[in-house]
């Protein structure tokens, strides 16, 4: 694999390094906001999810601009808004201007969620697609524990602790800044734009001088004569089931209830009865567990394929979701399965849902439609994102952990059942490849 493809990851993937920093740093900040701002509960909750309901917005915005603008230009704008969110929110004397910049955080989370996944998929080699997209989880993953990290190194530093936790983000913005420089545009918004020439220089330097006109062509012919694509074409007949499996892979991907545990985990380990001191200590293997796994799901994914690791990790998760409760039914949280069963889930859910789902959404969708029909299934992650959210700490209060945990487990079910059935295999092709086959056969790939 070609150096210059893995220098282009790892640059897109710093957007998913802020994504996943700036949704998991607020966790350590929380118990320093609330009385600093003197929120009630509810004003916690809203004060937490407002970066959330900024991402759905974000999604937008990347959708159309970086159709228009290009995917590298909107990834500058959104590194830009990480570093003003950093500052403003480091510095927010007044709540409404902790929250606007909270907001303006959660935009960048939102175009950054779209824009690094597609460009990185528009910009590799057929046969490496899986595991170079999935390095944006990966790097998800990495900023969700260096947000642990640094917060916890910075929680001994008095009262301004949550100023320095919020804006250490600005250093990975500012990075990834200035590295978008260093790369270049996706070669297939460059043909969408009759800029073919340049296409043909990208893709010499990604995919060599003897496959590059062929993938030049093969590009154009996807999109030759065709207008600009709508929203109402994501509902045509061919499009349909596509939009269906995206959208449904990205919410199950949220109500199997992995945030649960990545927003509330200090405070699910608390309610069990550990110390402050453990239950950070406990976060951070959560952390650390997330990555080892992901790393192997990247190992993994382009020689299985999706579905193999959605059918084995969904299958794990919802074990282990069930052993957290039964323990919960029966009072026995006081001991160490807890912990086992937690790791045991975030292991399961990052070899699988974690880096599949973003892989798969950003490959499913014909060239001409791949922003819009991401885009909407990635509003419906971030919409069912935001409701678990909100609704978790109900949820453990009124229903209990049993119950709450129960009826993850049967998510995990049902979404393994939709998968087993519905859900074609995308590994291997190009994604030109996958659009006539889809096109071709409707969306029943049997390899
Ligand atoms: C999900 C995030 C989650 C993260 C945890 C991502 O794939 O979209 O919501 O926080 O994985 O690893």
């Amino acid at each position: 694999m070609k150096g210059y493809v893995i220098l282009i990851s790892v640059v897109a993937a710093l957007g998913g390094l802020l994504f996943g920093f700036d949704t998991a740093v607020i966790s350590g900040t929380i118990n320093f906001i609330q009385p600093y701002f003197g929120l009630s509960e509810a004003g916690l909750g809203w004060a937490v999810s407002s970066l959330l309901f900024g991402s759905i917005g974000g999604v937008f915005i990347a959708g159309k601009a970086g159709d228009h603008f290009g995917r590298k230009k909107v990834l500058m704008l959104a590194a830009f808004l990480f570093l003003l969110s950093a500052i403003g929110s480091a510095s927010a004397h007044v709540l409404i201007f902790f929250l606007i910049s909270r907001i303006l955080g959660g935009i960048a989370v939102g175009i950054a969620s779209i824009l690094s996944p597609m460009y990185i998929a528009e910009l590799a080699p057929a046969k490496y697609r899986g595991t170079l997209v999935s390095m944006n989880q990966l790097a998800i993953v990495i900023g969700i524990l260096v947000a642990f990290f640094s917060n916890y190194l910075l929680v001994g530093t008095g009262v301004n602790n949550w100023r320095w936790m919020l804006l250490v983000m600005a250093v990975p913005a500012i990075v990834l800044f200035f590295s978008l420089f260093l790369v270049p545009e996706s070669p297939r918004w460059l043909v969408a734009r009759n800029r073919n020439d340049e296409a043909l220089k990208v893709l010499i330097k990604t995919s060599g001088k003897e496959t590059a006109q062929a993938e030049l062509l093969e590009i154009e012919d996807t999109l030759k004569n065709q207008e600009e694509s709508t929203f109402s074409e994501l509902l045509s007949p061919r499009i349909r089931p596509l939009l269906f499996i995206g959208i449904i892979l990205a919410v199950f991907q949220q109500i199997t209830g992995i945030n649960t545990i990545m927003y509330y985990a200090p405070k699910i380990f608390a309610n069990v009865g550990q110390s402050n001191d453990t239950a950070l200590l406990q976060t951070l293997m959560i952390g650390g567990t997330n990555l080892i796994f992901t790393l192997m799901a990247m190992a993994l994914i382009d020689r299985f394929g999706r579905k193999l690791l959605i059918i084995f990790g969904t299958t794990g998760m919802m074990l282990m979701l069930t052993g957290l409760s039964i323990l919960f039914f029966t009072n026995q949280t006081s001991g160490v399965l807890v912990l086992i069963f937690i790791l045991g889930y975030c292991a399961f859910f990052s070899a699988s849902l974690g880096p599949t789902v973003w892989v798969m959404v950003a490959e499913l969708f014909p060239n001409r439609l791949r922003s819009k029909g991401m885009s909407v299934a990635v509003v419906a992650l971030w919409i069912a994102c935001t409701i678990v959210t909100i609704a978790f700490p109900i949820m453990l209060e009124k229903l209990s952990g049993g119950i709450t945990f129960m009826i993850f487990a049967l998510i995990c079910l049902a979404n393994l059942l939709y998968v087993l059935k519905y859900v074609p295999e995308t590994k291997g092709k190009t994604l030109e490849q996958l659009e006539k086959l889809f096109e071709v056969r409707g969306i029943e790939i049997k390899e």
